[in-house]
């Protein structure tokens, strides 16, 4: 998410989660954007206008004697120069002053003296939120254009609950972004299957994998970064769920393909997810007892579904179905037959021979096939050198955004990467 051309003027009115508009401006400034601070009087009561000044690398300006010379950065020019003006906190007396047009120290004279647009982010006591006044006034900046992120519920830093709690800075930074840019899968709804799967032998052990999950969280994320609304369906891992998906923790094969299955439609499904090929017969209700004299119990297996195979031939097939295949050997053709048996758009290839240390690992070494029907060959393939999960899954839907965009160019005639449902 890239902000470079914006300036934004952020304003810090008063309130405990001020705290947060610190990491606020690191993340505004890692994005690209230029910020410029004031911090108000209330505001200065929790976050020095030094340390804002230090992670702004700008002059922060507290009162309107601070701007010493008109000439050199006056409020006009602090307030017109910015493409964004972001109150955050914006605490209730800050909200009140903006619906009522005062204008009686910096903060609000900026404000009231810009026709820039402004984003304010509630943080209050909820009494104080849900007050009839604060949301009078609420209504009425909304009515005005003014946009609002959050506040969220929960508990706050005043020990009371309610609604109140300031939105979290990665929120603040999606909404901005989105404020400049259309997100291009915005609108876009992709399945993402990841982790291993847990087949039980009997109620406390199961047959799994070496899977973390790790490539298929990177994918949701990215997705999400690039706008698309993310069902993400995992197997257990010690990851956390992405934020911003719709996670579905699961365990066996089974419970993953009915997971997907109850996620359709979706436009994108990808298949991230190692998925044990077998589920024990006759799962024990009890544990199974180690006998002294007694032979090792022999398990017998039935085949798991396919479920990137039954996506792909799903009456509600995703515009988009990509498969991943874990291979030790021959990896070229392995991964190009398993393409076309299981009719899936995409493939990701990659090694996993012990020597690569790929399971587990933050790093990923990939193939990228695609099935095509344009000229004379049926599936091209790019290698990619060894990189970091996340860059693969940057690459990766990168990827995904051009076959949407070819297919908005071609005036929505089916895109030539993608195969429709036999
Ligand atoms: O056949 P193999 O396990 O190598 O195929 C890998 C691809 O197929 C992965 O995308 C995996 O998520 C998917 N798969 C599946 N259901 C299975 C087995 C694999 O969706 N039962």
């Amino acid at each position: 998410m890239m902000l470079h051309d914006k300036t934004i003027l952020l304003i810090i009115s008063g309130g405990i989660a001020a705290y947060k508009s610190l990491d606020l401006i690191r993340q505004l400034r890692k994005a690209g954007a230029q910020v410029r601070c004031i911090v108000s009087k209330g505001g200065a009561q929790f976050v020095t206008p030094m340390s804002v000044a230090a992670l702004s690398e700008h002059e922060v300006y507290t009162d309107l004697f601070s701007l010493k010379d008109e000439s050199e950065m006056g409020h006009i020019r602090l307030s017109r120069e910015a493409d964004l003006i972001l109150v955050a906190p914006a605490s209730a007396n800050m909200i009140a002053k903006m619906a009522h047009g005062l204008a009686d120290d910096l903060a609000s004279t900026c404000i009231l003296a810009s026709d820039k647009p402004v984003m304010i982010v509630p943080a209050m006591n909820p009494m104080m939120w849900d007050h009839q006044a604060t949301q009078d006034n609420i209504e009425t900046l909304s009515d005005r254009g003014v946009r609002q992120i959050g506040p969220a519920s929960g508990e706050m830093a005043c020990g009371e609950t309610g609604m109140g709690r300031m939105a979290e800075p990665e929120d603040i930074l999606s909404a901005v972004y989105d404020f400049f840019f259309e997100r291009p899968l915005k609108g876009k709804h992709a399945i993402v299957t990841s982790g291993p799967t847990y087949e039980a032998i009997d109620p406390v052990r199961f047959i799994g994998n070496r899977s973390s999950g790790k490539q298929g969280h990177a994918i949701a994320c990215a997705l999400i970064k690039a706008g698309a609304h993310v069902t993400y369906i995992s197997g257990p891992t010690a990851l956390p769920c992405p934020p911003g998906a719709n996670s579905i923790s699961v365990e066996a094969a089974c419970e993953m393909l009915e997971a997907v299955e109850n996620a359709l439609p979706a436009d994108i499904f990808i298949g991230a997810a190692a998925v044990c090929d077998w589920a024990v017969d006759n799962v024990s209700t009890q544990k199974l007892k180690k006998r002294e004299g007694q032979s090792a119990p022999a398990l017998t297996f039935t085949e798991n579904p396919d479920i990137l195979k039954t996506v792909s031939s799903h009456e509600k097939r995703p515009e988009l179905v990509c498969g991943f295949a874990a291979e030790t050997q021959d990896m070229n053709n392995n991964a190009k037959a398993k393409l076309l048996r299981k009719k899936c758009d995409w493939l990701v290839g990659n090694n996993v021979c012990s020597a690569q240390n790929i399971f587990g690992s933050d790093e990923n070494e990939v193939c990228l096939f695609k099935y095509t029907d344009i000229g004379d060959q049926d599936i091209t393939s790019q290698t990619l050198p060894r990189m970091k999960k996340e860059a693969v899954a940057d690459f990766l839907v990168n990827e995904i955004i051009s076959v949407f965009e070819n297919k908005k160019d071609q005036n929505n005639e089916p895109s030539h990467t993608t195969r429709a449902a036999e």
